[in-house]
């Protein structure tokens, strides 16, 4: 049996996988230690591998083959734009793309008014106005602490994830139109689910049991 290779987003979405997985019996000891530099980690009983990368290159590993299956948020998958299936909504990780801003930009998004949009999702921002909303703005790619941009007149709104929408309340700047609504998304290679399709299929299968 040769090894499944997991691909999982470093952080507060790889422990909650690893959290679920434990619920259907999937476990990986030497990743609970915190102190380690360790990147891949193996479970040599159920022939499983588990590595951590940043978000982004989740997407990426699977297209290629390099990881089997991933788990990444639908934001990143989204802005990605890869080859490979989507297979199951987590369920958690949940939060919503918006358009935000000060209530004063309201205005010139009802106008259709060629403004400027700071955002760490070109992609999905590009997507929105021009292919939605037929409206022509200009996108500026920022790469964190994107509510700055309004503050500080980089931009007149912004393309960004909203969880609590503290961040916003504390920097006076609120929801002024929702994109769509996002969570944590298993994906799959696309040869490996034509080549593991009984193994993939059974964790696709004791997951959604679980669920
Ligand atoms: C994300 C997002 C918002 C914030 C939203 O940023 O970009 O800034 O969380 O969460 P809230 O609605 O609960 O306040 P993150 O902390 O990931 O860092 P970043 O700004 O570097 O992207």
């Amino acid at each position: 049996m040769r090894y499944l290779t997991f691909a999982l987003g470093k952080g507060r979405l790889a422990n909650k996988t690893m959290e679920l997985f434990e619920k259907i019996g999937i476990t990986c000891q030497e990743m609970k230690d915190p102190a380690t530099r360790k990147l891949i980690f193996v479970n040599e009983e159920l022939k499983l591998k588990f590595f951590l990368s940043k978000g982004p290159d989740v997407p990426t590993y699977v297209e290629y083959g390099a990881a089997d299956i991933g788990v990444v948020g639908r934001d990143t998958i989204l802005e990605e734009g890869r080859r490979m299936y989507e297979v199951l909504d987590l369920g958690y990780g949940k939060c919503r793309m918006c358009v935000c801003g000060p209530e004063s930009a309201r205005e010139l998004l009802n106008h259709q008014e060629l403004i400027r949009v700071a955002t760490k999702y070109p992609h999905i921002a590009k997507d929105y106005f021009y292919n939605r909303k037929h409206q022509t703005v200009e996108i500026i790619k920022l790469n964190g602490s994107i509510e700055l941009a309004p503050i500080v007149g980089l931009s007149e709104v912004i393309v960004d994830i909203v969880e609590t929408g503290s961040t916003l309340r504390e920097n006076g700047l609120q929801v002024l139109e929702e994109v769509c609504p996002l969570s944590a998304r298993m994906v799959v290679n696309q040869v490996s689910m034509k080549m593991e399709n009984e193994r993939i299929g059974k964790l696709i299968s004791d997951l959604k049991a679980v669920l």
